[in-house]
């Protein structure tokens, strides 16, 4: 079978599958249009895990007394990219290492790795932990130096192909999970059973054992839980199509 194929089919079946299990409001993978499926310039976007993440409104971020600030126009911050998800791994590694000390990251629904390859360039340690095994991207964009960089084929991260699970959390500082499924929830608990930080910027609600209440969107679902759990909440947008609201979880007793 051809790549291309391999990559429809991949993509139908996952298709499928969100549409049969995901809560997210937007339209179904299938719906999309071949330009929205096939990014040129994201390789990520090409994985047949890609699908829409929705975009928290801005009408439910200014009724939140946690995520208010983050509006647009309270935030002061530009408008967001224009294209879909674009440039996501590269901000949040700016975001995680203007924010964090080096540490042991666990980059948690981590897809093809290409968080945990930028973080261990800037010298944290990361391990990406992901059921579905995949090789990193061939190249990504350098938006700071604004040029592609190529990825050897020889190159790769540390790697679990395994979903996750509460006990992996002891080997690392800090456990991010973008867009991740089927784990928000297990990491939050995990990370207060072995006293870890957490960074979450979740979209789709699949296979959680906890819902929101009707009304209550799920960015807020998860923060309330995390604060019940003790956890200080620390809110941020990062500059991407998509949900790009993110959640800094932090033990009162690590935060400065
Ligand atoms: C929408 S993709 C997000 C990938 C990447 N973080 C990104 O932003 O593009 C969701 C990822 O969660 C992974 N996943 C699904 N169940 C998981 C689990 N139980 N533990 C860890 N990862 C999981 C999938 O394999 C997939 O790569």
């Amino acid at each position: 079978m051809s790549k291309r194929k391999d990559r429809i089919r991949k993509q139908t079946l996952f298709a499928t599958v969100v549409a049969q299990t995901t809560t997210c409001p937007d339209r179904p993978y299938t719906e999309r249009t071949a330009v929205e499926n096939q990014d040129e310039d994201d390789e990520e976007a090409k994985s047949p895990h890609a699908h829409d993440h929705a975009p928290v409104s801005e009408a439910i971020l200014s009724s939140s007394t946690d995520f208010a600030r983050l509006t647009w126009r309270q935030s002061g911050v530009r408008p967001p990219l224009t294209k879909l998800k674009k440039f996501r791994f590269q901000l949040l590694r700016e975001w995680i290492t203007e924010h964090t000390a080096p540490c042991r990251v666990a980059d948690i629904g981590g897809g093809k790795g290409l968080l945990a390859y930028l973080l261990i360039q800037s010298g944290w340690e990361a391990t990406t932990i992901d059921p579905f095994a995949q090789s990193l991207p061939t190249k990504y964009k350098d938006f700071v130096a604004d040029r592609q960089v190529r990825i050897a084929e020889s190159e790769s991260v540390p790697r679990r192909n395994l979903p996750f699970a509460p006990e992996m959390a002891q080997d690392f500082d800090l456990l991010v999970a973008m867009h991740a499924h089927g784990c928000n929830i297990q990491i939050i608990d995990a990370a207060k059973n072995y006293r870890k930080d957490v960074i979450l910027l979740p979209c789709c609600i699949i296979d959680e054992p906890l819902r929101p209440d009707q009304g209550v969107h799920w960015l807020q679902c998860l923060a309330d839980y995390a604060k019940s759990k003790g956890f200080i909440i620390e809110p941020f947008r990062l500059n991407f199509k998509g949900q790009n609201i993110g959640l800094y979880a932090r033990h009162s007793d690590s935060s400065s």
